[in-house]
């Protein structure tokens, strides 16, 4: 017998069987069972859209070609582990490996193969997904922290707040963002496409399940991207023709109450505001940035000198000259200055005082 550590350890034929091919039944074995459970685990949400089925399809083929080989390559892993884990006091090298061109061969093609077909596979599912339909209905999605809103460029609509689709007729989105990249996505659409500073995404679909589902950001934007969701209702086309109606109706505003305050509770709503800030009068829950409900309170203390509608109006203009204390600095869109026009401003610190406890008409 020779001394440990005098010669190279060799994979060992003992007792328990020759390695590779206890490695290859277990790893069989384990492909099977993780592929099956894989197959059986319900991926995928509620499917509201043409696409829908070449997409969950898709994932499906995916999942096939995938498991299998990360399971293999895990076993192989573990069973190396424990099978040729060196003994206490071993110090000895391991035997030198030369190389082995069939299995070299081997292990280039079949992934270059399987990736290349499954490139293929998805660019013929996107193309068919995204070839244009007639009579499409177009819609502007915007894009801006923390809010989404809709223009119907066909209806003359524009800033709805809710996203609203005739069932079975095809969509086609552009998307823009006002700030930075945001990516919107309806999971039961399953489509999903960013909204990219300086450029107009597109997206095409068929909705063709009436229903309420989710529109969810899907890119970390900032504090407020957890809130950044909305609602799309798909509705057969009659209801979808009254909505359209009471939206444009809904547009001219002045429905009995002061004509500033009318509008600048209908700005708070287009504009997002209440994505990130709690507002008893416009039902908004508790968010990113501070309450409005104690607004004219609490201006007083938070700027003993400046009067309660500047201090409003600072605040939206230029949301960095003061940061009440406890919220980060630089969340607050600086874009309304320029978005709004100064009347619209002016509207709006009426209406958030007017709601907020102050200045008693
Ligand atoms: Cu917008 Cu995340």
């Amino acid at each position: 017998m020779t001394e440990p550590g005098d010669e190279h350890r060799e994979p060992r034929v003992d007792d328990r069987g020759h390695p590779l091919a206890q490695m290859i039944l277990i790893g069989i074995v384990a492909s099977i069972i993780g592929t099956a459970i894989t197959l059986m685990i319900d991926w995928f949400p509620e499917d509201a859209s043409g696409s829908a089925g070449q997409v969950d399809t898709l994932y499906d083929v995916l999942l096939i070609a995938s498991v299998p080989i990360f399971v293999l390559v895990m076993v192989i892993a573990i069973y190396c582990v424990v099978r040729f884990r060196a003994k206490p006091g071993d110090m000895s090298d391991g035997a030198p490996i030369h190389g082995n061109t069939r299995l070299e061969i081997f292990w280039v093609t079949v992934p270059f193969l399987l990736v290349t077909g499954l490139a293929i596979y998805g660019w013929v599912v996107l193309n068919d997904i995204e070839a244009k339909e007639p009579n499409e209905l177009e819609v502007q999605v915007t894009g801006q922290q923390f809010t989404w809103t809709f223009d119907y460029p066909q209806e003359q609509l524009k800033n709805a707040r809710e996203l609203v689709l005739p069932v079975d007729r095809p969509v086609q989105f552009e998307v823009e963002t006002k700030d930075v990249i945001h990516s919107f996505w309806v999971p039961q659409f399953r489509l999903k496409t960013d909204a990219v500073p300086g450029m107009t995404t597109r997206l095409r679909l068929t909705p063709d399940k009436v229903g309420r589902y989710e529109v969810v950001c899907a890119e970390l934007c900032g504090l407020g991207h957890s809130t950044m969701r909305q609602f799309v209702r798909v509705l057969p086309q009659d209801e979808y023709d009254a909505w359209v109606e009471e939206q444009k109706a809904g547009d001219t505003g002045g429905d009995g109450e002061d004509g500033g305050t009318a509008q600048g509770k209908e700005l708070f709503s287009a504009q997002g505001c209440g994505a990130c800030h709690e507002l008893a009068d416009a039902g908004t829950p508790s968010g990113v940035g501070p309450g409005l409900d104690e607004l004219a309170e609490v201006a007083a203390e938070r700027k003993p000198n400046t009067d309660a509608e500047a201090y409003v109006k600072e605040s939206i203009e230029d949301p960095t000259a003061f940061v009440v204390e406890g919220f980060p600095e630089g969340v607050m869109p600086e874009t309304y200055r320029d978005d709004l026009s100064p009347e619209e401003i002016d509207a709006l610190v009426e209406y958030l005082l007017s709601v907020s406890g102050g200045s008693e008409q």
